[in-house]
């Protein structure tokens, strides 16, 4: 499998994210639609970025009974994505539920599926003091990744620090998402646990999410095209 950037396309309406792919004139990039861009557009918006020749993950990390999220993943497999999500902590047989839905619901090859482990905005502290797990943050994300392979997903979201551990407990055929992607020259933002494309890769990454430091470049093919370089030769 090759290295590949995926851009959040965190826009509010079609007309941004519209005027932004259009910068966009050799490579089409691998594209990140969440919910933002989904609840207030609809899938036409998957179905119009597709029709200009994106690959689409689409970051929807559902989480809800095993039926209901099968049902839900056959109907977002039929938008043609190319890898979407679900939360881990919905449980194996949820995950199991969820690929067999997105395979039944395939046209052609079924889309890469994905697990949340914990969100990177969750803290060790209110892990455990909120969710009542006692364990540490890295072996709930060795665990977590690990019910991921068991129920047959192709790897997880987690930050570029946590890939080294979930390839020790999943094998390194086991692929890592992973945003929080910066340069030392840019901009932070919200993002704490910070990782350049270069270390990112060295660290073992198979796709890595960028946003803002793309998204916000004054010439983002440019941007692009400087990270498709540190982080996929
Ligand atoms: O702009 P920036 O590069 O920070 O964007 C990162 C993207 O990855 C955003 O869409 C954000 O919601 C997403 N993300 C994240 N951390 C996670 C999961 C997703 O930053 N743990």
């Amino acid at each position: 499998m090759n290295r590949e950037v995926i851009i959040a396309c965190d826009f509010q309406n079609r007309e941004e994210t519209m005027a932004f792919l259009a910068r966009f004139t050799e490579r089409k990039p691998f594209v990140k639609i969440g919910m933002e861009l989904f609840y207030g557009e609809g899938p036409d918006i998957v179905r119009e970025i597709r029709a200009r020749g994106h690959q689409i993950f689409l970051d929807l990390k559902l989480h809800d009974i095993p039926n209901t999220v099968n049902k839900a993943m056959r109907n977002l497999a039929r938008l043609g994505v190319d890898m979407t999500n679900v939360h881990a902590a919905g449980t194996v047989d949820m995950m199991r539920a969820a690929r067999e839905g997105l395979e039944d619901g395939a046209q052609d090859k079924a889309p890469l599926l994905i697990a949340v482990t914990q969100l990177t905005s969750t803290s060790e502290q209110r892990m455990q003091r909120e969710l009542l797990i006692a364990a540490s943050i890295e072996d709930t994300v060795a665990h977590y990744a690990r019910n991921a392979q068991e129920a047959g997903l192709s790897g997880v979201v987690c930050s570029p620090l946590e890939v080294e551990l979930v390839k020790r407990a999943c094998g390194t055929g086991f692929y890592t998402v992973t945003p929080g992607i910066r340069y030392p020259d840019g901009d932070a933002g919200d993002q704490s646990r910070i990782t350049t494309p270069q270390r990112a890769r060295e660290m073992g990454s198979d796709f890595i999410v960028v946003g803002r430091p793309i998204t916000q470049a004054s010439d983002p093919a440019v941007a692009y095209a400087r990270v498709c370089a540190d982080f996929c030769n």
